[in-house]
């Protein structure tokens, strides 16, 4: 029988016994079968929303339904979730087999039924001739996916992963992303996934929830959050290198730059800036868009200070825009910047943001016309 298993929550709050506000009013739907990521610096609330729709921590104010029905009080065990966390302890004396089978043998399931289970997780993650090894005779990706194979076998409505590639070195991370993501597409669940690296949100999710201090943020699908951030938390938090911000003053519907130079408005927030004369905002774009020698109108002088060769492109930093840290940009392999050159460089005006102000919250002005609506003070939902 087809199972619904969207999960809605809403207005979902938790208080610590210590008084401290670690998820504050949070409104989300995750959509039936969709990859949804949850992502946001160390201590923003990832684990403490999972470990609520888990039903392993009580929420303090709020509601979760899984499908059409209000979880609240009911039991971890009886959500139909399988949990997969960061540190996925494997029993050390038991076999992969006895391991993955080890949750149904519990709930008493008839032995060629657990087997078939078992042999079916297995060559969904390769692990079937691993199946008689003990733990200790696996590689690192082999242990993960043993851990996951765990949560394979019963068929769960929903996954929730907390970190679960974490304690990977980067090339298995890259290899275990991939069998994830065609894992989900093959087992078609709902699957919530938390992580502060923001690699795996960009590839993974169906959509990113990005949180910062227990509020969520933006949610959207990865590349409408990272052309169009909703705000200067957002925008510095997705991208690497990340966003360059350069201060500047609305000057007859201009920015004028800490060093002096003047750039006309980007055409997507030359409205908004004519209401703004006077007033400090911050200029956001991306080392992408910052292209050293180019011919595009707006162009900025920066002395080079260090170069980093990154095989395909190279990432050159440069002072003198008035900025604490040189801005950085992405260039091409074959550019020649000699360290102290002053090299000048093209900003592509329609890919620069505005934020109204100098703080994390401070609004991008560029949004496009329409774009999403906001749904309580707390929800920034953008299309998906
Ligand atoms: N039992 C607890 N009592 C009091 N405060 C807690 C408790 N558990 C977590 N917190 C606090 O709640 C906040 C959110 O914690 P949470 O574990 O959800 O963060 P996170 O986003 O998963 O961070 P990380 O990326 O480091 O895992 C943190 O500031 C944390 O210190
Ligand atoms: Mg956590």
């Amino acid at each position: 029988m087809p199972r619904m298993a969207d999960i809605t929550l809403t207005r979902i709050d938790k208080l610590y016994d210590n008084g401290f506000h670690a998820v504050k009013a949070v409104d989300l739907h995750i959509a039936d079968h969709e990859f949804m990521v949850l992502v946001g610096p160390s201590g923003c609330g990832k684990t403490t929303i999972l470990r609520m729709i888990a039903g392993l921590e009580e929420i303090s104010g709020g509601e979760i339904r899984i499908g059409s029905r209000v979880v609240n009080q009911v039991e971890p065990k009886d959500r139909d979730i399988a949990f997969v966390f960061q540190n996925y302890a494997l029993y050390p004396h038991m076999t992969v087999r006895e391991n993955m089978a080890y949750a149904l043998s519990l709930r008493k399931l008839p032995k060629a039924e657990i087997t078939q289970k078992v042999d079916e997780a297995a060559r969904l993650l390769s692990l079937h001739e691993q199946l008689e090894k003990l733990p200790k005779q696996l590689s690192g990706g082999q242990r993960q996916r043993v851990a996951l194979g765990r949560a394979i076998v019963r068929h769960p409505q929903v996954f929730l992963f907390d970190e679960p590639l974490s304690n990977l070195d980067a090339k298995l991370r890259g290899e275990m992303r991939y069998e994830l993501k065609t894992l989900q597409q093959r087992l078609q669940t709902t699957m919530v996934y938390v992580t502060h690296d923001q690699i795996e949100a960009m590839t993974l999710g169906d959509r990113i929830t990005v949180m910062n201090k227990g509020v969520i943020q933006q949610v959207g699908a990865p590349t409408a959050i990272y052309d169009h951030p909703w705000n200067r938390f957002v925008a510095g938090f997705l991208g690497t290198p990340t966003m360059n911000f350069l201060a500047a003053t609305v000057v007859g519907g201009a920015l004028r730059l800490a060093s002096g130079a003047t750039l006309a408005a980007p055409p997507a927030a030359a409205e908004a800036l004519r209401s703004r004369e006077g007033r400090s905002v911050v200029l956001g774009i991306r080392p992408e868009h910052l292209v050293a020698r180019s011919a595009a109108a707006a162009q900025v002088e920066v002395c080079v200070e260090l170069v980093e060769a990154m095989g395909d492109h190279q990432l050159v930093y440069g002072s003198g825009l008035g900025t604490a840290r040189p801005v950085v940009l992405r260039a091409d392999s074959h550019l020649r910047a000699a360290l102290g050159e002053r090299l000048s460089v093209g900003l592509d005006l329609a890919a620069c943001h505005v934020f109204d102000g100098e703080g994390e919250d401070a609004a991008n002005l560029c949004l496009p016309p329409g774009y999403p609506q906001i749904q309580g003070p707390a929800l920034r939902q953008t299309a998906a």
